[in-house]
């Protein structure tokens, strides 16, 4: 395995199997009284967030406290890069303070990229500007293989504001690594630029027909509209939006009865995705917050335990 996380270009789909494997052990923990494992004793974390989140950032420090790592957590607020320090000596400071691993989402793609380039610790990436996203899309894979089984050959429809998403593009490679097929749908605003390069390169087809698409679901996979991201208009009106690519209960009928419904939240209820869709049973969002956890343990254990430590 690669050192540090940035992509799940980093991956191999051998790798990709094994972090989900040690997920499933992983995930005992969490349904027991005491959710506590030697495994990281010893080792010091940074979770480092230029951006808000609740599910990624809870999950990891869950992770490294179940893990029995020492952890610290810092906001791009509040920390000396609000007096002018440059990113590059917070980080150095941080390093030299003994930080064996750097769990940092930031606003700028290729943030992380850099950051691995100056310090010695394993840096994992939750998350950099439109870029990627990687733990994310282990922990949707994680959650669809453990309700499908084998992911090869299964049918994932993506759709939102792809133009957007990490989670995106974290899920187009790594969905292509374990042999399922992909379509994505959004709005023509809402696609990517060169998607059509990138769409043949990584193997994924795309339109701007969602009723098209659904019925080969295995799972539908909704994304959010980012409205925080967007400049100007990218679409009319919600009204628009919702009849085109929202996740409506008239389309819950387009889809097979024993497919699934992702989010990786935050959900726009009423927008992308009806309360019908999210809350009904074929809906597995919670299962996905859940197994977060555990592929973070997984992610940590494998790229921070030392020799000679197991799961
Ligand atoms: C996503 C993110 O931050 O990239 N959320 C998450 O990590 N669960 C998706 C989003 O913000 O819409």
């Amino acid at each position: 395995m690669n050192k540090h996380l940035l992509s799940i270009n980093d991956l191999t789909a051998a790798d990709i199997t094994q972090i989900l494997d040690t997920a499933v052990q992983m995930h005992e923990v969490q349904h027991r009284d005491i959710k506590k494992l030697p495994t990281l004793r010893g080792r010091t974390v940074v979770n480092f967030f230029f951006e808000d989140s609740t599910r990624t950032r809870g999950s990891f420090e869950l992770a490294e406290k179940w893990l029995s790592a020492d952890s610290l957590n810092m906001a791009g607020k509040g920390s000396s890069l609000s007096k002018g320090e440059s990113l590059r000596d917070t980080v150095m400071n941080l390093q030299a303070m003994g930080v064996d691993g750097f769990v940092i989402r930031h606003m700028s793609s290729g943030a992380q990229q850099q950051i691995a380039s100056w310090v010695s610790g394993v840096v994992i990436n939750a998350g950099d500007g439109t870029h990627e996203h990687p733990t994310q899309a282990l922990l949707d894979a994680y959650t669809m293989r453990r309700e499908l089984g084998d992911l090869d050959g299964r049918h994932v429809v993506i759709c939102g504001d792809l133009r957007h998403s990490r989670v995106f593009r974290s899920n187009v490679l790594c969905l292509a690594k374990l042999g399922a097929t992909v379509s994505v749908v959004a709005p023509p605003t809402l696609m990517p630029d060169g998607i059509r390069t990138w769409a043949e390169r990584d193997g994924f087809t795309w339109s701007h027909d969602f009723d098209a698409e659904i019925p080969k679901a295995d799972v539908v996979m909704m994304l959010r509209v980012q409205k925080e991201r967007m400049s100007g208009g990218f679409f009319p009106t919600p009204r628009e939006y919702i009849a085109g690519f929202g996740l409506t209960p008239r389309r819950l009928e387009l889809m097979r009865d024993d497919a699934l419904i992702c989010h990786p939240g935050p959900m726009n209820r009423g927008l992308e995705i009806s309360s019908d869709a999210a809350d009904g049973a074929r809906s597995v969002i919670l299962d996905q917050v859940s197994g977060g956890v555990a592929v973070r343990m997984s992610v940590l254990y494998h790229l921070l335990a030392g020799e000679g430590e197991t799961a």
